[in-house]
């Protein structure tokens, strides 16, 4: 079959993380975002894809900070909440039933509960007809050690990631739930070593 192309995420399950901010009066905002990427192994950047009318917009721009929080699917009932329209005057956090996590690099708090927070610093914004893409440095990466495996991995059972696909008429939420088939980084060099392997030394 073919398909119009704005349905790329019927087709492509995406993360559904949950932005937290401050404006500038110190108002909590928090909104989920889909369009959501790392920028290449090994730097600290993340990507947003943000529409000009977004809260979540106007408080980078203003505050240069966000934290970007990753939540399990029992969160699937807080996306609605966040997502829906509310004046920038309006406290998230108390509208959607959540408790706030304080960040220690940055203003603007995570959220309790989440499995793991990106503390973020704005690098750049580049901005085009309808959109604005949000380059953030990653300033400080915390994991929730329950959802973590002995080896220090991601125990994707535990942490059922929040994810959703794309339809006609909304989204399915979804989760990822099994990683067995693993191969090294190595294995795409000719000499089988992986030339960024120092950089994942702690
Ligand atoms: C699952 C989901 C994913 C979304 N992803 C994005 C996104 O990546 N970029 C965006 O600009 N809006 C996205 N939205 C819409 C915003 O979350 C929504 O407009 C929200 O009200 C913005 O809040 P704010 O004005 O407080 O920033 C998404 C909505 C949902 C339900």
């Amino acid at each position: 079959m073919i398909f119009k192309p704005f349905m790329r995420e019927g087709f492509m399950p995406l993360p559904i993380a949950f932005i937290s901010t401050l404006s500038k009066d110190g108002v909590r905002n928090i909104a989920p975002y889909s369009c959501i990427m790392p920028v290449l192994r090994p730097l600290d950047l993340i990507c947003l894809a943000s529409a000009e009318k977004r809260d979540t917009l106007t408080n980078i721009r203003d505050m240069d900070q966000f934290v970007v929080n990753l939540v399990g699917a029992d969160f699937s009932d807080k996306v609605i909440p966040t997502a829906k329209f509310s004046p920038p005057e309006a406290d998230e956090f108390e509208l959607a039933g959540l408790s706030e996590k304080a960040s220690k690099t940055i203003a603007p708090p995570g959220i309790k509960g989440a499995y793991a927070w990106m503390e973020c610093e704005l690098a750049t914004l580049h901005q085009d007809r309808g959109y604005t893409l949000i380059m953030g440095k990653v300033c400080r990466l915390e994991v929730a050690d329950e959802v973590l495996t002995p080896q220090g991995t991601l125990d994707l059972k535990k942490a059922c990631p929040l994810m959703m696909i794309g339809s006609e008429k909304g989204m399915h939420y979804c989760t990822a739930t099994d990683m067995d088939q693993f191969t090294p980084f190595g294995q795409m060099f000719p000499d089988g070593k992986d030339p960024l392997e120092k950089k994942y030394v702690i």
